[in-house]
């Protein structure tokens, strides 16, 4: 059985009142469209077809090489949109999912059951509906005196009497891909100057053909985007699902109507989120960590048994057993090694901290390399811009810097090095020596020794 999903995505998205494509709005942390895409690449296992128009460049190069595209213009209605991708088919497959891209939140699950249902069915059509109090603007399935579905009426057109039908066309089809490619051409122009593929429901019911429809039991799947209220009203179930499924998972979420962890974020088994936490982007998190509360996490890697304490951490690696907060922030480039304690108001951005180093209260390493164990006294700065460009700064491991050290990049401080209270370091510093004042300068040599 050969299998080619279609995404509708031409259109202009007018009631999102954006200049942004409505579907490339983010919803969970990425582009709408992408939910459709991933779905669809799941289902068929090969390249989805989108259909594009507004907005196509940016469409495009959002998805590159994983769809193939198609170009709608102008766009004269759902219909329309799947007539261009008819001289793409190869005309060999058996079956065509529609879905339309504003329509993120289907389960992978439906769809299946939707091919399958498609797969067994004399008739041309599948479709998914939904049942309900609100219309949302939804066409209405039509059935006759013996329940069988015969056509669909777009809102518009609809009378008093169709209104009040409670069950709504989701845009989501599975068609026999021979039937629809000999008939996508007789669908009319409807009144409003389009083509509605919703049509084609009553064209194969004069034709004597079955039409059926596969009812949606979670109705949230069905949550169509067209407004920013709508996009709000899918962020929330999208939130819901995603947190039910980590805590499913074995992740402890104190207050899931405060805890925001988008679609790709994985977590590990025992970790506790706190309220007010964002865990965004491609971030993972390992097992028996404790994240919050009032937390942003970004595209960072964190180990196992971490603590983000009212701290944001974004693009940053965490190694094992690594603390950092509260007030702690951790930026692009931030690698803090096993067992490395961070307390307050501490900043560190594309620097290396090497196991077990601590850094108590109130310092910023930037460009910085750090050895092992090594201790950041209070108020310890690294000067790494001198106006012009990033210098870097490299500390061996065991070195003990004294509070508020002023560390003028390029500098290096070797091994078992200290530094007294209030140093101004803009020469390199030998092992295992000692260096105080402004500038700083070696004053003794050290006994070599372990450092704790
Ligand atoms: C459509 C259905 C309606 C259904 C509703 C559910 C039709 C005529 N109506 O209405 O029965 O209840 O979806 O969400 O199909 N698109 C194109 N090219 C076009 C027009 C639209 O690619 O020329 C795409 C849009 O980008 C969108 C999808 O098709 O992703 C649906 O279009 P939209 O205008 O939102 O249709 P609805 O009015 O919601
Ligand atoms: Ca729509």
């Amino acid at each position: 059985m050969k299998l080619i999903a279609i995404i509708l995505a031409a259109g202009q998205g007018t009631r999102m009142r954006s200049k942004l494509t409505k579907v490339l709005h983010p919803l969970g942390g990425k582009p709408m469209i992408r939910y459709s895409v991933e779905n669809a690449l799941r289902i068929s296992g090969e390249k989805p077809i989108v259909v594009v128009g507004h907005g196509a460049e940016q469409v495009k190069q959002l998805l590159g090489d994983e769809v193939r595209f198609v170009e709608q213009t102008p766009q004269l209605g759902t219909g329309h949109a799947v007539l261009q991708v008819l001289p793409h088919l190869s005309g060999e497959e058996d079956l065509v999912l529609i879905m339309a891209a504003d329509m993120p939140l289907f389960h992978y699950e439906t769809l299946k059951q939707l091919v399958e249902m498609q797969q067994h069915h004399a008739g041309p059509i599948t479709l998914v509906s939904v049942g309900g109090d609100d219309s949302r603007g939804f066409g209405r399935v039509i059935r006759d005196v013996q329940g069988q579905v015969c056509s669909v009426i777009e809102e518009a057109q609809a009378t008093p009497d169709e209104l009040r039908i409670r069950e709504y066309n989701t845009s989501v089809y599975c068609f026999s891909a021979k039937w629809l490619t000999a008939n996508l051409s007789r669908i009319p122009l409807s009144p409003k100057g389009e083509y509605y593929l919703t049509d084609l429901v009553g064209i194969a019911i004069q034709d004597g053909l079955s039409v059926q429809a596969l009812k949606l039991t979670d109705n949230s799947e069905a949550i169509g985007i067209n407004t920013r209220i709508h996009l709000a009203e899918a962020e929330a179930v999208l939130r819901q699902r995603i947190n039910q499924q980590w805590m499913m998972a074995g992740v402890t979420i104190i207050d899931p109507t405060t805890t925001y962890i988008e679609s790709d974020v994985v977590l590990g088994m025992d970790t506790t989120i706190h309220p007010n936490t964002i865990i965004r982007g491609k971030t993972e998190i390992g097992e028996n960590c404790c994240i919050g509360p009032n937390s942003v996490i970004r595209d960072a890697h964190i180990g196992n048994r971490c603590k983000v304490f009212a701290s944001v951490v974004e693009k940053a690696i965490m190694e094992d057993d690594v603390d950092i907060g509260p007030f702690g922030h951790l930026r692009s480039g931030a690698h803090l090694a096993q067992g490395v304690h961070m307390g307050n108001f501490g900043e560190v951005k594309n620097s290396y901290l090497g196991p077990g180093s601590k850094m108590g209260h109130f310092s910023y390493l930037g460009d910085a390399t750090l050895g092992a164990k090594v201790n950041v006294g209070a108020g310890t700065i690294t000067c790494n811009y001198d106006g012009e460009k990033k210098n870097h700064t490299e500390i061996g491991d065991c070195v003990f810097l004294g509070s508020d050290t002023m560390l003028v990049a390029p500098v290096k401080i070797g091994e078992g090095g200290h530094t007294g209270a209030g140093a101004v370091v803009t020469k390199d510093i030998p092992d295992y020596s000692l260096a105080v004042g402004v500038p700083a300068r070696v004053i003794r040599k050290l006994e070599k020794r372990g450092q704790t």
